[in-house]
């Protein structure tokens, strides 16, 4: 794993602009993994600089988007499909086509979980997929004592995982108990992955992650098993190393 250590969260949003952007000058019809939460939002703003500014050309990219809640409508403000419109895809030239997250509200859950897998072959795998971390090392919406071979799966929320996202709500009731979410296995599948942690809140699963032999306690271990990992972190994320 390679690991970037930089002065701050705008410093480590560049950086992950700059290798996206390398991706899609390089492969133009590329297929870009994408994350939400709070750790991308930077990178999403440079994104959208480099595409207004730079002229970084989205236009025959394909986003593939690693998790949603369960129960949430796509224009619900909560949802990750809102969250990706707002932060990134409303403000690049990516055709909303081209843009593809499960559907938390599908009648027949598991058959969605089934079909975005298939999906993710159909279209290959991402080029580069975008990941945060979560402060008990999970990756998408994959909690601790997730086997590394699932794939696009049901997952129920942990409590603590609840709490951390509950201020994107207005109250933790309103967090939903299940989501969505591309499996260990499927996040592997990806051709190059940049994980990106900033701040004090993730120094100790940076800590783990680099520290600990790979283990399902730890989702993101997984990721010590792939070829190609670049972990860009801030100062304070890396601080407990
Ligand atoms: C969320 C998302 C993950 C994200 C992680 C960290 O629950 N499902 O994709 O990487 O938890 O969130 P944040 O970046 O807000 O700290």
């Amino acid at each position: 794993m390679k690991v970037i250590i930089t002065h701050n969260n705008q410093e480590l949003s560049e950086k992950a602009c700059e290798l996206i952007e390398q991706q899609v000058k390089e492969k133009p019809d590329s297929v870009l993994g994408l994350a939400t939460g709070g750790s991308p939002l930077g990178t999403y703003n440079e994104m959208i600089k480099g595409c207004n500014h730079r002229s970084v050309d989205y236009e025959h990219v394909k986003a593939l988007n690693l998790d949603e809640y369960i129960g949430l409508d796509k224009n619900d403000p909560q949802s990750y499909h809102f969250f990706m419109r707002k932060h990134l895809f409303d403000h690049i030239n990516i055709n909303p086509d081209h843009t593809y997250i499960p559907n938390g509200k599908a009648k027949d859950l598991q058959e969605e979980c089934e079909q975005y897998e298939q999906f993710i072959e159909d279209i290959g795998p991402p080029d580069l997929q975008l990941l945060g971390i979560g402060q008990n090392g999970h990756i998408g919406f994959n909690e601790p004592g997730t086997p590394f071979d699932r794939e696009t799966h049901i997952i129920q929320l942990e409590e603590s995982t609840r709490q951390a996202n509950a201020r994107f709500f207005e109250s933790i009731d309103d967090v939903p108990k299940q989501a969505i979410t591309m499996g260990i296995q499927s996040i592997l599948k990806s051709k190059k992955i940049v994980v990106i942690a900033s701040g004090e809140r993730k120094a100790d699963a940076i800590q783990r992650l680099l520290e600990e032999e790979p283990s399902e306690n730890l989702p993101a271990s997984a990721l010590r098993n792939h070829k190609n990992v670049t972990l860009i972190v801030d100062e304070e994320a890396y601080q407990k190393v």
